[in-house]
């Protein structure tokens, strides 16, 4: 494959939704005042776009009267199901409440009544702890906020349309750099140089058929971290939102946990509140038992179920989630009158790039935040609206450590070795279109799994990764393969945790096991080693 550029910069931050905004305003800011570093943030669409935009219900911190770090500490522990690493899970709402306080400084315009910040409840939340901002425009409000204050520092340079296709390693072992498709078509290859890099590249949903997740969350992080053979954990354990829209047609937009905490209710077509059959919490039950149950009741009746809004009443609702109803009205549906039709979708992975506090990975040089990344902090099920909260916290510290780890320590300008594959020509035809592998990962991966339904995705993705061609300067061939290289991770954990626990359910072994409260991490060349998928 033909190399058309080469570009040297001191750091490189891939995605800019919340982790990656905040990890290159920690990368700026510790520099200020010393040198100024140059800091490329890189978006693979427009600057615009990100998961974190699309993020509707709020953010979690302990910041009103009625709540402690304590209270949102025991919340998040209890509802990752016995896996929620309690080190993270203590420096996610201890520091989290800084790091919203500092949004609110740089500008974040949090609802408020009367001037006082006002919290709203979700599932396994003891307390109202949730923020919002614009009624159901939260993740909106805080890309707005990160990207301002990034625009203000100059060390930091943006670029668009700038795909990330592989890591390149140097001699003694480290992240040296990155090969990068730039610009819009035909896009040139560059590769980038620098001295470290911090992915945040943000959500998978769209390995799965039913996702909440806009159309570019291909788990592009997670691919090109399987192709440089980086240790994972908790990849079983993917997050299914229990509301997303269920209209012929329509996309399956999220509608927000934050309804059923301002009192929607969640019924089946004889108007139950099934629920309650499955946990004496309801609608606020936590996200994995609800999703679970309503999966269950749809298989089982072979009727849909629908979320009641009639208990917010239409001027309440109209007012409080003014894009979910918009949304709603553009489907004929009136929010705060209606039965909305709902199914769980794929939502959020707990699972990711194994990291420690500090978002190091398993590679020298390379830092992981957000979503793309596992530190523990959600274990098994992720606490709702913990997930801005995460980007923040640990964007934040990858930021500042791969600062303080390289500082003063000059870079080599030779560029690392193209992986080897690279040397080849490109495939002269490329595949018309990729396997069905979401069709396969809600069909064997998803909310109920089995032994054999999962030896059967893994035998198709073995096969099909076999044949699909790589690498390849196409963003959308490049984007399968990740997706389908993340779902064979998920696949093989999800095969090997022989229990349910979390948001890992196996028809086949039903119940929790003690032994099982353990985290599963493994490099894919281990798990290939294991027999996985052959
Ligand atoms: C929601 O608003 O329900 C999504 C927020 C989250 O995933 O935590």
């Amino acid at each position: 494959m033909r190399l058309i550029e080469l570009a040297i910069v001191d750091y490189v931050v891939v995605g800019a939704g919340v982790a990656g905004l905040r990890a290159a305003i920690a990368l700026a800011m510790s520099a200020r005042g010393r040198w100024r570093p140059r800091i490329w943030v890189l978006a693979k669409d427009s600057l615009a776009e990100s998961n974190t935009r699309y993020a509707q219900g709020g953010i979690a911190a302990a910041l009103s009267d009625e709540d402690t770090v304590y209270f949102h500490l025991q919340d998040t522990l209890q509802a990752g199901a016995g896996l929620s690493d309690p080190e993270m899970a203590r420096i996610l709402v201890e520091e989290g409440v800084r790091r919203v306080e500092e949004l609110i400084e740089w500008g974040a315009v949090f609802d408020r009544t009367g001037g006082r910040l006002v919290f709203t409840l979700e599932g396994a939340h003891s307390r109202r702890r949730v923020l919002h901002a614009g009624g159901d425009a939260t993740g909106q409000e805080i890309v707005r906020v990160l990207m301002q204050k990034a625009q203000s520092l100059p060390a930091i340079e943006f670029h668009a349309d700038a795909f990330t296709m592989d890591l390149t390693v140097t001699d003694d072992g480290r992240c040296g750099g990155l090969l990068v498709l730039m610009g819009p078509s035909p896009p040139r290859l560059v590769h980038v140089r620098c001295r470290g890099v911090v992915l945040a590249t943000g959500g998978s949903g769209r390995i799965f058929r039913y996702t909440t997740n806009p159309p570019f969350a291909t788990a592009d992080g997670l691919g090109l971290a399987f192709r440089a053979d980086l240790p994972f954990q908790d990849m079983e354990f993917f997050q299914f939102h229990p509301t997303a829209l269920n209209v012929p047609g329509a996309p399956h937009f999220l509608l927000t946990e934050a309804l059923r905490g301002e009192g929607a209710w969640v019924v089946n077509a004889a108007g139950e509140r099934f629920l309650f059959r499955h946990d004496p919490r309801g609608e606020l039950a936590p996200r994995d038992i609800v999703a679970r149950a309503m999966f269950l009741e749809i298989q089982q009746t072979g009727t849909p179920v629908c979320l009641d809004t009639s208990p917010l009443g239409e001027s309440f609702a109209r007012e409080r989630f003014p894009r979910v109803a918009q949304v709603c009205a553009q489907f004929g549906l009136t929010l705060g009158r209606d039965r909305i039709p709902v199914v769980p979708a794929a939502h959020y992975y707990m699972g990711g790039i194994r990291t420690d506090a500090w978002g190091r990975t398993g590679l020298p040089g390379l830092y992981a935040a957000g979503e793309v990344a596992c530190n523990g902090v959600h274990g098994a099920n992720r606490l709702a609206s913990n997930s801005l909260l995460d980007g923040l916290v640990f964007g934040a510290r990858a930021g500042q450590a791969l600062w303080e780890d390289t500082e003063g320590i000059p870079m080599r300008t030779k560029f690392p070795a193209l992986p080897a594959s690279y040397q080849k020509p490109p495939p002269a035809e490329l595949p018309s279109e990729p396997p069905p592998f979401p069709d396969l990962a809600w069909k064997h991966c998803g909310l109920v799994r089995t032994e054999t339904g999962l030896k059967t995705a893994l035998e198709h993705l073995s096969e099909w990764l076999r044949t699909w061609p790589y690498p390849v300067p196409v963003r959308w061939v490049m984007e399968a393969l990740n997706a389908m290289q993340t779902l064979y991770l998920l696949a093989g954990f999800a095969y090997l945790r022989q229990e349910s626990r979390g948001a890992h359910y196996r028809e086949d072994c039903p119940a929790e096991r003690p032994e099982w409260r353990r985290h599963q991490v493994f490099r894919p060349s281990e798990l290939a080693r294991l027999g996985i998928g052959s």
